[in-house]
C-alpha cells in the first residue's frame, strides 16, 4: 500500500509525540498522497456548482431534505449527505474539495475544485442539435476543461508551476455520459441512435479527436500523474427509470429487476471505455490510469442489500408514491420514506451517502479499480 499506510508497527511513543509535534506547527498532512483533488462530471458529484449557476431561482436542490443526513442543510449536493468526491477526499486525508464556479476569481484551491455540474453532458450541446435534440445544459465536458484551464493559469501560472501542481493532484474524470443517455432517452429518443452515438462517448480519444479537445490526453499532457476515470451507473436499475420504462414484460427485467436492455447498453458503453483506458495507459506509461468500476460495485448493492443494511434497492428515499416512489420529485414537499441509510437511491436518479460511501471503499481498496485507488499512491 506504499506510503499511505502511515501507521508503521515500529512507530515508538517517541516518535509519536515528534509527529504531534509536527503536525501541530504545519498544515500538511503527512500521510496524504495528493495534495489536490480536480473532478469533472456531472449530478453525482456536483457539490455546488449548479445551484451557483442557478442562484437567480429559489430551486430545490438549495433546500431540505438534500443535505438532510451529514450536512443538515442543504449544500448544492444532489444527495442526502456526501457524494462520492467527498469520500474521495476524506479518505484521503483532504479536506472537502470546493466548487470552482462560486470562487472562479479569486479562490486559490490549495486542496483542489470540482468542476461537476448537473446534468452536465460529455459531448457538447452543438453534437445533440445536430441529432435534433437539445439538452438541458450547456456546461459539457469541454466547458468544465475550460474553467479547469483558466483556473490553472490563475493559480500556477507558468509550465513548471503547473507541472509542479499536477504532479500533486489526483484527477477524478467522471462519471460522465450517463446525463448524456439519460436526456436522450428521456426525451424519447430511439435505442438504436443512441447504440450509434454510443462509441462517441466511450471511446474518450476518439471523442476529443472529434472536439479537438484532448480531454484525457489533454490532462496528461499538462503532466499529471494519476487520473482516475469511473465507468458508468447501471441505468437500468434508476428508480427514475423504472419507472419511465416500464414494461409488462418479464423478459425486460433481469433477476435483480433492472431493466435488461438499459443495463446491457451501459456495459457495452462501460466496455468500450475500458479498452479506452488500457490504450491510453500503454500510450502513455508515466501516467497512472485508474479505471474506477462503479457499475459493479453498485450491482453489489443491489445484489445483497441485506448485507448493508439496506431495504428495497430499487425505490428511492426521496419522492412520491409508486412502485418505486417516483410520482414526485424529490423536493422540500416530497415524501421521505424513511432513514436514507436504508435505501440505495436518494432521489430516484443520485445515490444516498451511505451508497456512495461504499462505493468509494471498493474503489479505494478494490476490487471495484484498477489498480485500487490507495496503491496509486505508492510512488
Ligand atoms: C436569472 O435572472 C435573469 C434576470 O432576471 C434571467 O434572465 C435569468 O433567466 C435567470 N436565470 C435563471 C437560471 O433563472
Ligand atoms: C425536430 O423535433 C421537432 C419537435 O421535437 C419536430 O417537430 C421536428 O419535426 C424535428 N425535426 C426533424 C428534422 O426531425
Ligand atoms: C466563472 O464562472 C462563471 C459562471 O458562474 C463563468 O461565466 C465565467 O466564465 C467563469 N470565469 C472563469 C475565469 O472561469
Ligand atoms: C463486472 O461486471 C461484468 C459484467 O457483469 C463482469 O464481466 C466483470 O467480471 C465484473 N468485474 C468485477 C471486478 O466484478
Amino acid at each position: 500500500m506504499g506510503n499511505f499506510n502511515c501507521q508503521h508497527p515500529s512507530i515508538t511513543v517517541h516518535m509519536l509525540s515528534l509527529l504531534i509535534l509536527l503536525l501541530l506547527n504545519s498544515h500538511v498532512a503527512l500521510c496524504s498522497c495528493y495534495k489536490r483533488i480536480f473532478s469533472f462530471g456531472d449530478s453525482i458529484i456536483d457539490t455546488g456548482n449548479y445551484v451557483h449557476l442557478v442562484s437567480n431561482s429559489s430551486f430545490k436542490y438549495m433546500e431540505l431534505p438534500y443535505g438532510m443526513t451529514f450536512f443538515k442543510h442543504a449544500t448544492g449536493r444532489m444527495s442526502d449527505g456526501r457524494v462520492l468526491v467527498d469520500f474521495y477526499a476524506q479518505s484521503l486525508q483532504l479536506p472537502l474539495i470546493p466548487p470552482n464556479l462560486p470562487e472562479n476569481t479569486s479562490g486559490q484551491f490549495p486542496h483542489g475544485a470540482n468542476f461537476a455540474v448537473l446534468d452536465a453532458t460529455a459531448l457538447p450541446p452543438s453534437f445533440y442539435e445536430g441529432l435534433n435534440h437539445s439538452v438541458s445544459t450547456p456546461w459539457c465536458l469541454g466547458m468544465q476543461y475550460g474553467w479547469f484551464e483558466e483556473m490553472l493559469k490563475r493559480i500556477a501560472p507558468g509550465d513548471g508551476a503547473r507541472r509542479r501542481l499536477l504532479a500533486e493532484s489526483l484527477i477524478v474524470f467522471g462519471e460522465i455520459g450517463s446525463s448524456d443517455y439519460v436526456s436522450w432517452f428521456n426525451a424519447g429518443g430511439s435505442r438504436e441512435k443512441a447504440k450509434e452515438f454510443m462509441p462517441m462517448i466511450g471511446y474518450i480519444s476518439f471523442l476529443l479527436n472529434i472536439l479537438d479537445l484532448d480531454c484525457t490526453q489533454w490532462v496528461i499532457y499538462l503532466s499529471a500523474k494519476v487520473v482516475m476515470i469511473p465507468n458508468n451507473f447501471p441505468i437500468g436499475c434508476l428508480p427514475s427509470f423504472l419507472s419511465r420504462f416500464h414494461s409488462h414484460e418479464p423478459k425486460d427485467y433481469d433477476e435483480h429487476g433492472c431493466l435488461r436492455w438499459f443495463n446491457d447498453f451501459t456495459l457495452a458503453h462501460n466496455l468500450g471505455l475500458f479498452e479506452e483506458v488500457n490504450w491510453l495507459q500503454l500510450q502513455y506509461p508515466d501516467v497512472k490510469l485508474i479505471y474506477a468500476d462503479y457499475y459493479n460495485a453498485t450491482m453489489e448493492l443491489l445484489k445483497n442489500p441485506d448485507r448493508f443494511g439496506f431495504g428495497d434497492p430499487l425505490v428511492a428515499c426521496c419522492g412520491g408514491d409508486g412502485p418505486y416512489h417516483t410520482s414526485m420529485d424529490c423536493n422540500k414537499k416530497a415524501k421521505v420514506w424513511g432513514d436514507p441509510d436504508r435505501f440505495v437511491s436518494w432521489d430516484g436518479i443520485r445515490m444516498t451517502e451511505k451508497a456512495y460511501n461504499i462505493i468509494v471503499k471498493g474503489v479505494l481498496k478494490g476490487p471495484f479499480a484498477n489498480p485500487p485507488l490507495l496503491r496509486s499512491c505508492s510512488n
